[in-house]
């Protein structure tokens, strides 16, 4: 399956950043990702599933403790239920691939303890960063190979909001927790999405320090006209909005998340 975004480099670095200047280097299509929301109903065989998970397992993990696993969800009746738990989310029950991507120090607890080894640390904040590290890096590869096939992917931090129903669902042991949903499928006609403008690189990209000062001006600017031409909501400008996006207000339940960590067994100290 060709890759059905064919935006050469040079577009698709004008499209981040609102200006020519993409460096020589061969199109490996890195840059064209953008989120699909809605899907065909074509289906993903088993076969490309199975590699989609080994191109996660290939992700570079912490100390090779691979802590993390990912469960793909394809009864309808509890796709529905996640997507409501997401907030009614509809690519979350329509998406023909769903994967939760779990941070899982339940599967470390349990080969130490069977190797009468006492695993202490694990309820350091230490340890659940790692493993929600390496489900985010896992996601991620799965994501590039997914994309390179053709598939459009969206990512559900919505996951998070009823972790407690997720965790039902799904019959999660202690230690483990849906760190975010990954839909997969391929595009429907039409909704393919759009190359998303990005900061410019001299607001993420520092050299030898952090700078002594950040300017949204020209992405808010930037953000605005992209909002504008694909009839996105655009009543705020984009720092205004991610500033509302961290008011506790923002948080769509999940400023509740400590206490089910806690209660997983995670982050004690
Ligand atoms: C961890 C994570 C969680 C996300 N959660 C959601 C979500 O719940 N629903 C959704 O529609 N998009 C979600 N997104 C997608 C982002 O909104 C999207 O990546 C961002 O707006 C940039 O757009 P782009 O991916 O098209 O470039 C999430 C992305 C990430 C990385």
């Amino acid at each position: 399956m060709q890759n059905r975004w064919d935006e050469s480099i040079a577009e698709a670095w004008q499209q981040r950043y609102s200006q020519d200047g993409s460096p020589d280097i061969d199109s490996d299509r890195f840059l064209n990702h953008r989120s699909v929301r809605k899907f065909s109903e074509e289906i993903l065989s088993r076969e490309l599933q199975g590699y989609l998970v080994a191109a996660a397992q290939s992700a570079s993990t912490s100390s090779n403790l691979q802590s993390w696993s990912v469960i793909s969800v394809s009864d309808r009746d509890k796709k529905q239920a996640l997507a409501e738990a997401a907030g009614n989310q509809k690519q979350v029950a329509t998406a023909p691939f769903l994967c939760l991507f779990l941070a899982d120090l339940y599967r470390l607890q349990t080969f130490a303890r069977q190797n009468g080894i006492d695993p202490d640390g694990l309820d350091t904040i230490e340890m659940f960063l790692v493993a929600c590290i390496d489900a985010s890096l896992a996601a991620e590869r799965m994501v590039c190979a997914a994309e390179a096939q053709g598939l459009g992917i969206c990512y559900i931090g919505g996951m998070r909001n009823q972790p407690e129903r997720v965790q039902l669902l799904l019959n999660l042991p202690e230690m483990t927790f849906a760190v975010f949903g990954l839909c997969i499928g391929y595009p429907a006609e039409g909704a393919e999405g759009a190359i998303k403008p990005r900061l410019n690189q001299d607001q993420v990209w520092f050299e030898n320090g952090y700078p002594a000062t950040l300017d949204s001006t020209d992405y808010d600017q930037r953000a605005h006209e992209f909002f504008v031409q694909h009839r996105m909501p655009h009543d705020a400008p984009w720092s205004q909005k991610c500033g509302q996006r961290a008011m506790t207000a923002g948080l769509s339940g999940r400023e509740e998340l400590m206490n089910f960590l806690l209660k997983q067994g995670f982050v004690k100290r």
